[in-house]
């Protein structure tokens, strides 16, 4: 049978086969450190277990939802205020499983075929994965070491600008680790009203930032409310990255769109998570400031670390990531990471797979603790990697 040709987009995934590798390690006996996939390894609070488990005790929360809970929209727009500054109303927030799922989404509530889509290079996947579904066309602006991997809209032609609908934007960004300056987003703002571009901020790592934070909102930029939507995923900032829990926020036209196509395919988040959200989003905000500060820690051991031994990585601003270049003996990420993985067990991902100015760069999540990140160090000392 022929599939749908929009499969044609995709290949193996680039963690699959690194993973395949390690399984062939870790049964010779080797230890490995992976770094590679940004699933924190920090738990959820006990209050968001609890609302889960009391609501699935409960039989009626097992029915089709529909539609989300009034108290999880007002739980979202006091979050926003207490913790941004930012007023929203309940009718501009909608649920969806996760912003993988949700940019997914939105690209096809959005994008024609043949619309430009304005995206960054490197990129956190599934942006390009939604554009490519859609059948839009991705360009790509570069996020670069010379303008410290933040957005030169210089580099964007002006037939590019006119020409594009939407442009999705990150920070602190996955896989770069780079943080916005509220200039930044001033410029953008005004660059995206003049060429009348839909701002798409994908906001997961807000509560991860070391540098010229805290991390906030897009909203917080004026003039951002009328140019934009913003993910506001708990995945990361919560530790419930298997619950599927993000929002889509903002221009209520653009979040009624999204809501047309998902109530065509979508009978509603299972209650029992939307209780987990609301706990999650009015309990106690304590604990995440102090993941940060062991974030921090983290990349502080990495990065910090990695120089002591040679290996000149800049500290990351945000994220749960670590962006390092690969040392100069290598021709591609994909070279070095596999080396890396054979001589020193240590996994991360190669650049390359997050687009074409990803190569010459391995990305490092933070997601084992600062002894260990120390041993791993060790071990790329003594396999030689680094020449
Ligand atoms: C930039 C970015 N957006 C979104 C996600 C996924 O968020 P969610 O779990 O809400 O789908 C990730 C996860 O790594 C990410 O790095």
């Amino acid at each position: 049978m022929k599939f749908a040709s929009r499969l044609d987009h995709f290949g193996e995934e680039i963690f699959a086969s690194l993973n395949e590798k390690k399984l062939e390690l870790e049964r010779q006996g080797k230890e490995i450190y992976n770094l590679s996939i940004g699933t924190p390894d920090f738990e959820p609070g006990q209050h968001i277990i609890d609302a889960l488990v009391d609501s699935a005790k409960d039989p009626a929360s097992w029915k089709y939802s529909l539609r989300d809970l009034p108290e999880l929209g007002q739980a979202v727009c006091d979050y926003y205020l207490r913790r941004f500054g930012v007023e929203i109303n309940p009718d501009q927030v909608m649920s969806c499983y996760g912003t993988q799922e949700g940019v997914g989404h939105l690209a096809l509530a959005l994008l024609d075929p043949e619309d430009t889509i304005l995206l960054p290079d490197p990129c956190y996947p599934v942006f390009q994965a939604g554009a490519l579904l859609a059948q839009a066309q991705p360009w790509y602006y570069p996020l670069t070491k010379e303008h410290g991997f933040r957005i030169h809209l210089e580099d964007i032609p002006e037939d590019v600008a006119r020409r594009a609908k939407v442009m999705i934007v990150s920070f602190p960004a996955n896989p770069v680790g780079s943080t916005a300056t509220p200039k930044m987003y001033e410029e953008l703002v005004s660059w995206a009203k003049k060429y009348d571009v839909l701002i798409v901020h994908d906001n997961a790592y807000s509560d991860i930032i070391f540098e010229g934070g805290p991390g906030n909102s897009f909203f917080h930029t004026p003039g951002a409310r009328e140019v934009g939507v913003e993910f506001f995923s708990l995945s990361k900032s919560f530790n419930v990255t298997g619950a599927r829990i993000s929002f889509l926020i903002g221009r209520k036209d653009v979040v009624d769109a999204v809501r047309m196509l998902r109530s065509q395919i979508d009978f509603g988040m299972f209650l029992p998570i939307q209780r987990a959200a609301i706990a999650a989003l009015s309990g106690p905000a304590d604990r995440v400031k102090e993941q940060c500060r062991d974030y921090e820690k983290r990349r502080d051991a990495l990065c910090r670390g990695a120089r002591e031994i040679g290996w000149e990585i800049p500290d990351s601003g945000g994220s749960m990531f670590v962006w390092a270049p690969v040392p100069p003996s290598y021709s591609t990420s994909m070279e070095f990471c596999l080396d890396l993985l054979n001589k020193a067990g240590v996994l991360c991902t190669p650049g390359s797979s997050f687009g074409p100015h990803g190569e010459g760069y391995v990305r490092f999540a933070l997601v084992l603790p600062p002894e260990q990140i120390r041993r791993m160090l060790e071990a790329v000392k003594e396999s030689g990697v680094l020449g």
